[in-house]
């Protein structure tokens, strides 16, 4: 392992208040948000759409990193170049969703576990050789009646943990990501409940697999209600719980949280961001970042719906999204000033 290499490029990755673009949805996930618009569910729309997001002029003065996913370093753009060279090119680092998804966890009905182990090493070292330098593993956590239960949050770590340690070791930085999901009816405080017990046995797994916590970044949920809750906590409300929950079980080491956006909207995710810069930035001993999917995509998605025609607007408003997420990092984003 070269540990100085990782070290500096998970620092890269969050530095200069710059945060990383999620685009890395699997099969399943883009057809849902494709078939929601009516954009047909083929690979050459994938391959369009994610060309209008890499070629967006500017997206590098907010964005550090962009996740891929596999279908999309295997393809190449309208001019022959590669997604990989392209993004190494404009100065964005590029990275890979390299879990195999979630399926059903055995005996534990309605959780899941996050399958991909099988060789990964050899997945790895072959990512590695193509220029990719981080990767991504995500973790599902359902909050629900009796769940999660012990066994699901210490499954989902020990993956966490065993696919971070070969990531380090192929010279990869890791991107550790268990999430919490936001659907029910649960209130804010059973989200940090949960999330503190997740994230202790996530660190406690890293720690007993070896992982090198100065070359990882962690990417968790915010700690919200539910989306059925009732009770939704304000702005700020939700940025003391966040930063109160990781204070407690993120070790210093770690160089950056990057947040998943989970289903929040744009707005909500980078004021929510905001808040937490504009209270507690230079009192943290991580960088706060984001590595949002939806948050930044969705709004870019909906103007472009599958048509090259759209691609110039697409393109304005992804940057924009970009933009607000790197004044949110800064403590500068007004939600009202981006409405009008
Ligand atoms: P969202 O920001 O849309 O939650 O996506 C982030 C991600 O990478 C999920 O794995």
């Amino acid at each position: 392992m070269n540990t100085k290499d990782i070290i500096d490029t998970a620092k890269a990755l969050v530095a200069d208040n710059k945060g990383l673009l999620a685009m890395d949805e699997s099969y399943p996930t883009s057809n849902k948000r494709f078939a929601k618009l009516g954009i047909p569910e083929t690979a050459e729309l994938r391959r369009d759409y994610r060309e209008m997001i890499v070629t967006t002029s500017g997206l590098n003065e907010s964005i550090s990193g962009a996740i891929l996913f596999d279908e999309t370093v295997q393809q190449h753009l309208k001019d022959g170049s590669s997604f990989i060279n392209v993004l190494t090119d404009n100065g964005i680092i590029p990275g890979i969703k390299v879990d195999g998804g979630t399926v059903a966890m055995a005996g534990h009905p309605g959780e899941k576990i996050t399958e991909g182990l099988d060789n990964l090493r050899d997945r790895l070292n072959e990512y590695a050789k193509m220029g990719l330098r981080f990767a991504k593993w995500r973790a599902v956590i359902t909050i629900g009646k009796g769940i999660p239960t012990q066994a699901c949050i210490e499954a989902n770590a020990h993956a966490l943990a065993r696919y971070a340690a070969l990531c380090q070791e192929a010279g990869i930085v890791p991107i550790v990501e268990p999430e919490v999901l936001m659907d029910g009816d649960h209130t804010m405080e059973r989200c940090f409940e949960v999330t503190e017990q997740v994230l202790h046995t996530v660190f406690n797994q890293l720690y007993t697999q070896g992982v090198l916590l100065e070359g990882m970044i962690l990417k968790p949920n915010m700690i919200v209600p539910g989306l059925a809750c009732s009770k939704q906590e304000s702005v700020d409300e939700v940025a003391d719980a966040t930063i109160k929950c990781l204070l407690r079980t993120v070790p210093a080491a770690v160089p950056g949280i990057a947040f998943l956006s989970g289903g929040q909207s744009s707005e909500l995710a980078s004021a929510r961001l905001n808040a937490m810069n504009v209270r507690f930035k230079n009192k943290l001993p991580w960088e706060l970042s984001f590595s949002f999917g939806r948050a930044i995509q969705q709004p870019a998605l909906e103007i472009w719906n599958g048509k090259e025609i759209n691609v110039k607007e697409a393109q304005k408003t992804l940057y924009h999204q970009a933009w607000c997420n790197r004044a949110a990092r800064q403590g500068e984003y007004n939600i009202e000033k981006e409405r009008k």
